[in-house]
């Protein structure tokens, strides 16, 4: 490669890999699979390694820097961060809004925007010519901490503004890149990644949050930016502080302002012209919010107008022009009837608290989780206590602690029992472990039960039918004691069998054969090994692409996968070497249960290319290469490497190589350009695709026309 080549390379490297960023973190619709992407970023790794002169701060693989030498520097707000009034009822919104009518005279038009209230904390991002210089904590809204080296980790926060050169869901120009941007917004953890988190730090017999918030502020302080960079942290943006080069007029722009330039910006937020309308739309999300999979305290109503904004002003830290409706707590009190504890899959022993059954937001619950004992230990919940009890988003509801003052003395302090409730065991303690686990792997049937469980469960094996009941009964019966076993039921077995007629029986058994043809990713997920989840399991199948590959790798060869860390990567390791593991793929392929990769990478979006092999040739004028494999993928159909018989398309761009060229030409493969393959997505007709018919368009075509694979039925937005 010449210099040119190699820069015009890390370049375009860099923006495929800000452009799948956008697309996975502000669209929320990947457009290549995750082995795809790491596969651009290792390119661009190895590149900068040998190249380090071509290194820059903005490139992807600078997020993780050094820790800054001592405390959290000082930063003062060039504008300041302000707060918000809050209303806990549409009285108070109501209020809100007539005095505000009041201040702009009882004439005036306004206009709402309603936000949705994350749960997180509030940031600010310096922006200089697009580049991200600078971010900070709100602090006391005047002087906040320079947080930089830790928010650069945050994969949905840009290092660099606008990063492509067209954007997909967006409406806006494009071009325009403020020479100064200050972003506000808020750093927030997703409900599962807390859930998820929280379970890693308690393996790791560290300190668990309290709830996402905490768990999103304790990671964004962290001295170290490397372990922020494990946090799994993310980004909206909500408003702007300091702007020069864009005169921005209303909230509402603002927000289509910030998704241009490639940030992430709530879904969620409309704009309204009538007050009802608005209040409509906060009473719709007080009963929708555990639809969303982070938590929100509540939404916002803002005025539209910058200009009435600035005429209602700011009293104290609260603005006149905004209000956060706050949603209802979803906590109550309740009385701490039991401890019962309940056997893992992988043996651990949980305890869960059976309480008293109480409302919250609208539905009873009767259990809650306990985490461990440890935790029990540490905020001394005895039973008998009244307990605070919890619930976030749709996950299980978990005891906060005991009302101490409420105590009368008949609290009962709980015990881990010595033994395993299901089959008697004596329970062990790693050294330095938080959990408790039965040993008895290989044959306690809480174990064995749990285990086919998760094997049949949605986002494992997806086995209709086969539900906790029938597990039970296959257990109990002895019929099955792994999950392999479950491929050895025939109709015999179920004679006699209350409830079971024989097309039941048909029914059970044909889901059961069928779950045989898994993708690999689900059989690995439905192994339950310990941190392996869809994502880490769909990485571990693209890049092993057998289930004997995987077994094979040692825990430095999965480490070195972009996105596994040390932790997964033992725990995978260790899962395979053991004796009945072995035995257990072995005996899988056995009954004959698919244990390598197939399929698309993609999730198909059409079927138009359907059978149809197509290679690609040169530079295409308006899409990269992953973009242009990403779409015919989509659509159903294949990209080759090379040229041979089954190649039913060559495309070709602007500098097509030569032996795949002369190759085709030998062959009599048609050849078409960009355009001429957007014609085949169905753009064809009339004048969405004059450049069918003409071969000079597609060179002519600018990278803006791009912004419509919407209509090729790619749906990014
Ligand atoms: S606007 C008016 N918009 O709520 C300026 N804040 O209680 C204040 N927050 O510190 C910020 N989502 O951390 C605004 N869509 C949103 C928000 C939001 C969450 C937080 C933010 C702020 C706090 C005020």
């Amino acid at each position: 490669m010449t210099t040119d080549d190699l820069v015009r390379r890390v370049e375009s490297l860099r923006e495929q890999i800000r452009y799948h960023n956008y697309c996975y973190y502000v669209l929320d619709e990947p457009v290549i699979s995750d082995a795809e992407y790491d596969a651009l970023m290792r390119e661009l790794r190895d590149l900068e390694a040998a190249h380090p002169e071509l290194v820059t701060p903005d490139s992807p693989t600078q997020r993780t820097g050094a820790p800054p030498s001592e405390q959290f520097a000082k930063v003062q707000h060039a504008v300041p961060m302000l707060s918000l009034a809050n209303a806990f009822d549409e009285a108070g919104v109501r209020a809100w809004y007539d005095r505000t009518l009041r201040l702009l005279g009882n004439n005036a038009h306004v206009a709402f925007v309603v936000e949705p209230k994350i749960d997180g904390l509030a940031v600010t991002l310096i922006y200089r010519d697009g580049v991200l210089v600078r971010g900070a904590t709100r602090g006391d809204g005047e002087i906040g901490e320079d947080v930089t080296a830790n928010l650069r980790t945050i994969p949905s926060i840009p290092l660099r503004l606008a990063p492509f050169s067209q954007m997909p869901g967006t409406a806006m120009p494009q071009h325009i890149i403020p020479p100064l941007l200050e972003v506000r917004g808020e750093v927030y953890m997703r409900i599962a990644d807390f859930m998820r988190l929280n379970e890693q730090l308690a393996a790791a017999g560290e300190k668990i949050a309290a709830n996402p918030r905490n768990a999103a502020a304790g990671s964004l302080r962290q001295k170290d930016p490397s372990v922020t960079a494990r946090r799994p942290l993310r980004f909206f943006a909500y408003g702007i502080g300091q702007v020069e080069g864009v005169e921005l007029l209303t909230q509402w722009e603002t927000l289509q302002f910030l998704r241009t330039l490639g940030l992430p910006v709530n879904r969620d937020a409309r704009r309204f012209e009538r007050f009802e309308d608005a209040l409509a739309y906060c009473r719709e999300w007080m009963t929708r919010r555990d639809e969303l999979e982070y938590e929100v305290d509540g939404v916002v109503i803002k005025i539209d107008s910058f200009a009435q904004q600035t005429e209602l002003g700011v009293v104290g830290r609260d603005p006149r022009w905004a209000i956060a409706f706050k949603f209802p707590a979803r906590e109550a009190t309740s009385r701490l009837l039991d401890i019962v504890v309940n056997v893992g899959r992988t043996g651990v022993i949980t305890p869960n608290a059976v309480i008293e059954p109480v409302n919250i937001g609208g539905v009873t619950v009767r259990n809650a989780s306990l985490h461990n004992a440890d935790y029990i230990a540490e905020r001394d919940i005895r039973i008998g206590d009244y307990v605070i009890v919890k619930r976030a988003g749709d996950v299980i509801p978990y005891i906060v602690g005991p009302v101490v003052a409420r105590r009368d003395g008949s609290e009962r302090v709980w015990q881990m029992p010595a033994t395993c409730p299901a089959c008697g065991t004596p329970l062990e303690r790693a050294e330095g472990e938080v959990a408790y686990r039965c040993p008895n792997f290989g044959i306690c049937p809480a174990q064995i039960t749990r285990r086919i469980e998760h094997f049949v469960s949605r986002s494992a094996m997806d086995i209709a039918g086969v539900g906790e009941k029938q597990v039970q009964l296959f257990v109990e019966r002895g019929w099955v004691q792994d999950v392999a076993d479950l491929y050895t039921l025939t109709p015999e077995h179920f004679n006699g069998i209350e409830g079971y007629g024989s097309k039941r029986i048909a029914n059970l058994l044909n889901a059961i054969e069928e779950s045989k043809n898994r993708p690999l990713h689900r059989l690995i997920v439905g192994l339950g090994i310990r941190y392996v989840g869809e994502v880490v399991a769909q990485m571990l199948a693209d890049h092993f692409g057998s289930l004997d590959a995987l077994a094979a790798a040692s825990a430095d060869e999965i480490d070195d996968l972009e996105g596994i860390g040390p932790a997964i990567a033992a725990s995978v390791a260790e899962y395979f070497s053991r004796p009945e593991s072995k035995a257990l793929i072995q005996k899988l392929k056995r009954v004959g249960v698919r244990t390598v990769a197939t399929g698309p990478v993609v999730a198909p979006k059409g079927d138009t290319l359907a059978g149809k092999t197509f290679v690609i040739t040169g530079t295409l004028p308006s899409m990269s290469r992953e973009e242009v494999s990403a779409l015919i993928v989509a659509h159903g159909g294949k990209v080759s490497g090379s040229v041979s018989r089954k190649t039913d398309y060559l495309v070709i761009g602007n500098d097509p190589g030569g032996t795949k060229f002369t190759r085709a030409q030998e062959l009599g493969i048609p050849m078409i350009d960009e355009a001429g393959l957007l014609a085949l997505f169905g753009m064809a007709e009339g004048s969405a695709s004059p450049a069918a018919e003409n071969d000079d368009a597609a060179a002519t075509t600018s990278r803006g026309t791009i912004a419509e694979p919407q209509q090729l039925g790619l749906s990014l937005d």
